[in-house]
């Protein structure tokens, strides 16, 4: 198995609070990877920590190391908006552009000249869509607004834009948490999928969707890593007190 995506000893804070108290670990390439735990200890921080999207925050400061392909992502002249485009992001709330659909996918590959406007431009928003299994439902209306959709196809699309630019690693904070049960089955399907083209690394607070989906669980609590394996070990037969307490709904 291939280490795609390695922090190591990874301590963030926000002002005086630490968020993160030193958090090490191997995410495997063509996997899912899921991350749980209860509100507030860190999910969404560490995740944003994989694409530097925590460097948008004036206060926040980091310490340790993430690696992707073995290349430190925090190193002095790295750029961070091409380890956006390489490790892309799915939020929460679907959140199209106030666009067409089909801008909403060709947009970040016109902008990074990865096509020309145009049947190469048109193949990728065909291709994008498929992938992202919502190609069927919206062919005839490509001119369409993407915020007309429904919440799952919207997230579906979501899904696609960040397809279209071809990223290595796909992050997703909570994908599903906003949609109803049909589109969150969809949804999960879809990863699956996507696991085979990407490495998908995805945040939930719902644990039934981690034993699911994921290959891989990490359990999170107040800042720190308490226990990261196999789906199957982690719901099973977990090594931790803690995570055995927090998977059998002792807190949450
Ligand atoms: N932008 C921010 N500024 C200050 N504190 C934050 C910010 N984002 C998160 N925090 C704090 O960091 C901790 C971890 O939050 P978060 O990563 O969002 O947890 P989770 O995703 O597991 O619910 C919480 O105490 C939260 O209040
Ligand atoms: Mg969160």
């Amino acid at each position: 198995m291939t280490v795609k995506v390695k922090s190591e000893k990874l301590k963030l804070w926000y002002g005086e609070k630490q968020a993160l108290k030193g958090v090490s670990l191997d995410i495997y390439e063509n996997k899912i990877t899921a991350f749980i735990g209860p509100s507030g200890c860190g999910k969404s921080t560490y995740l944003r920590c994989l694409n530097r999207m925590n460097d948008l925050i004036d206060s926040v400061r980091i310490d340790g190391k993430v690696t992707l392909d073995g290349h430190d992502i925090y190193e002095d002249g790295v750029d961070e908006v091409a380890v956006r485009k390489k490790v892309g992001m799915v939020f929460q709330q679907p959140n199209p552009f106030p666009k067409s659909i089909y801008d909403n996918i060709a947009y970040a590959p016109l902008m990074h000249d990865m096509v020309k406007k145009g049947k190469e431009c048109d193949e990728l928003v065909e291709n994008s869509l498929k992938d992202a299994g919502l190609w069927e439902e919206v062919k005839d209306k490509l001119q369409e607004s993407g915020t007309a959709l429904s919440g799952g196809q919207q997230q579906r699309l979501c899904i696609a834009r960040t397809i279209a630019v071809k990223p290595d690693v796909i992050l997703m904070d909570e994908p599903t948490s906003a949609l109803d049960p049909i589109s969150t089955q969809n949804i999960e399907n879809l990863m699956t999928k996507l696991k085979e083209k990407f490495t998908i690394v995805v945040v939930t607070h719902n644990m039934q969707q981690a034993a699911r989906i994921a290959d891989y669980t990490a359990f999170f609590h107040m800042g720190d890593l308490i226990e990261y394996d196999e789906t199957e070990k982690i719901f099973v037969n977990p090594k931790e007190e803690k995570t055995e307490q927090y998977i059998t709904g002792k807190f949450g």
